[in-house]
This record gives structure tokens, sequence and C-alpha cells, in this order.
């Protein structure tokens, strides 16, 4: 029997580039931290049979409903959590599950929240502006819109929507205040910026940093690309998709400092820092969609993907780290994922 189809498919990017980006095996162990849907979900759980399984977070509980129902032919092999990916070390502790062979990144938003279901992610359809991921976070769009300052809105939209238009519009809002809708916030942005810049419509950017802002995005992402790697077992992958400029920064430059030994300050003349490389890149270059791709799914069009996979090439434990490793097990500290990588490591030189 094939499983349900949820409200209205999402359909996953790179779908390809991202399996073997992850290098999906049978058996695997993979934690899908934008669970959305589940296209890729359900590709990793086809690929990882017999014997994979699957951790699916998503901060969205309408998404976990649908990964649910789009999943559960694998119902036995995966488990879903509705949590902020900003608490995956947290919630990969919790259910046991780590080391992992890989973790997936998918950001940004599902065609089933930008479709307009009254979420305030679209100005293609009049809404609440609302904008949260989770409907029990705090602060929403309108909160942002009705209470910041002129200065403060301008600033935001500046730097979460890279949009030069940012006084005009900050301006605008303000004076026009309140604002509850989705369809008026466009119309106020339409009316500063006045003409249109290219294929997008002016509302586009002040969009995404709205949503960037509510969701707190490049901050939760920062924080969560640094308990990836705690959670990822020898040669696992990081694979992360991003659909925006700022997002891709991040990642980048994430994947490259960790891929680095010293990052002392240039000119520094001895090494103070003591950075290891622990992560390799697969590919230097981004990964982006296909022309066939492009035509069939034009919301690919800004895509990005990005693949390191964690080294083992430091993987001597020296004399003193071997000490203060027993001191850690002897505190009960062991549960701790990099303490349990560095055990996994000695059973294996053993
Ligand atoms: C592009 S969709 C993922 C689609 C999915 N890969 C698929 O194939 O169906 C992004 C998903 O990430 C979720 N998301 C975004 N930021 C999140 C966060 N900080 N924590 C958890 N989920 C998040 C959104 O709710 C959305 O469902």
């Amino acid at each position: 029997m094939s499983p349900s189809k949820p409200r209205s498919c999402h359909v996953p990017v790179l779908l390809e580039e991202t399996m073997e980006a992850l290098a999906v095996q049978p058996g695997g162990r993979y934690v899908d931290c934008t669970v959305g849907g589940g296209g890729h979900a359900l590709a990793i759980l086809e690929r990882s049979s017999p014997g994979g399984q699957l951790l699916g977070i998503d901060a969205d509980p309408e998404a976990i409903k649908d990964a649910r129902k789009r999943l559960e032919a694998h119902r036995n092999s995966v488990l879903l959590v509705n949590d902020n990916f900003v608490n995956l070390q947290a919630t990969c502790i919790k259910y046991d599950f780590f080391p992992v062979h890989g973790i997936l990144f998918d950001l940004g938003l599902s065609s089933m929240q930008l479709n307009g279901n009254g979420r305030g992610f679209s100005f293609q359809h009049d809404a609440p502006l609302d904008m949260r991921f989770n409907p029990e976070q705090e602060v929403t769009a309108a909160d942002i819109v009705n209470t910041s300052p002129e200065a403060e809105l301008a600033r935001l939209i500046r730097t979460y929507g890279e949009e030069s238009y940012s006084r005009q519009i900050a301006r605008l809002i303000v004076r026009e205040r309140p604002i509850t809708s989705t369809l008026h916030l466009a119309r106020i942005v339409e009316k500063a910026v006045s003409r249109r810049t290219g294929r997008l419509h002016p509302a586009t950017k002040t969009f995404q940093a709205l949503r960037i802002a509510v969701n707190l995005e490049l901050e939760n992402l920062e924080i969560a690309l640094k308990q990836a790697i705690e959670l990822l077992g020898f040669g696992g992958r990081l694979v992360v998709i991003s659909y925006h400029s700022l997002e891709d920064r991040i990642v980048k430059r994430f994947m490259q400092r960790e891929a680095r030994g010293c990052v002392c300050p240039p000119g520094t003349p001895v090494c103070v820092c003591g950075h290891k490389p622990r992560l390799k890149l697969i590919r230097r270059h981004v990964i982006t969609p296909s022309e066939d791709e492009l035509r069939a799914n034009p919301r690919s069009r800004s895509a990005k993907l990005r693949v390191a996979r964690l080294i083992a090439q430091d993987d001597c434990l020296a004399a003193d780290e071997m000490e203060i490793l027993w001191a850690e097990i002897k505190t009960r500290a062991w549960r701790r994922p990099a303490l349990l990588r560095k055990l996994q490591m000695v059973f294996a030189m053993a």
C-alpha cells in the first residue's frame, strides 16, 4: 500500500545530490534536522534499508504530521520530533541517537508553509503577519513590524533581507502602523520601493528579513552546526542546503574553519589556538540544481548544497589525552558525544 500523501507535496530539492553527499548506506543512521514534508527523509529511509534509522526533526508541528503520513511505511525505522534544531544535541542525546552516519539540514520553508495556510510566510495570499515555524514561539512578524523603532526595522530589513531600500521601507511601515496582514505589508513595501528590481517581487526581501528575525534563523543555524559536528561518527557526513547568501555564508565559513588547522589571526608568529581540522570538504564548491531540476521545480533556483565529512586524521590519543579521557569516564561524563567518539576510536584501534 502506498503511504498517504501530505496536504500538498513539497518537492525535495537536489534529491539525488543530497543522497550522494550523505553517502547513504544500508544500516546507516541519519538525522534530518528539517524533515518538512519528509521528501529527503523518505529517500534516506529507502536507501538505508535494511536496518537504517532516521531521526527527523522539525520546528513546525504541521510538518511533523505531514512527515508522519509520508513516512508511514517506514514507521519502525523513523523517530519524528517536533523541536527546533537549535536543540539538536540534546534531542540526539535524549533519544540515544548518536553517533550518526549523516546529518542533513535543508533550510528555509517548505511549499506547504509557503502555499498560504494562514501562516503569513507569503505575500501571495492574505493572512495574519505571523511567520513563526512553531506557533508556540512568542514573537510574531506583526510584533516586530508594529513595535520596533524605525532604525531597528531598517537595520533588520537591510541585514537579513539585503534590501537596499530598507530605510524607505522602514519609514513607510512606521507611518502606516499598525500592520496586521501580509497583503497590507506587501502593498506598503511596493509603495516604498516604487520599482521592481529584476524578477523579484519588491516585498521578497522584506518578507525574508522578517522570517529570519522571527525564527532567529541565522543564530540557530550557527549553534546547530557546532552541535552537528559532535554527533557525527568518523567519516560521517554533514550536508546543508541553503537558499540565500546569508545562510550559505554561515555554512561555508563554518565548514572552511573546521577544515583548517590553525585559525590564529594572520601574522601571529606562533600558533596559540591549537585548532585542529575536524572536517574534510568533500567538494570545495557548492552544488546547485541542474537545468532539468530548475525547469521542473523553479523553487530550487536559489539552492546551494555544501558537504563535508568528519575526518579521522588526528585520531591518535596522546597519553595525556588518555588520562583526561579516563578522568572523564570516572566522572560519568562519558555520554558526551565527543567523548563517545574517542572511546569508539580507542576500541577500533585496540
Ligand atoms: C525546505 S523545508 C524541508 C523540506 C524537506 N527536506 C522535504 O524534503 O520535505 C524546511 C523545513 O525546515 C523547518 N525548519 C526551519 N528552521 C528550523 C529549525 N530551526 N528547527 C527545526 N526545523 C526548522 C521548517 O519548518 C520546514 O519544514
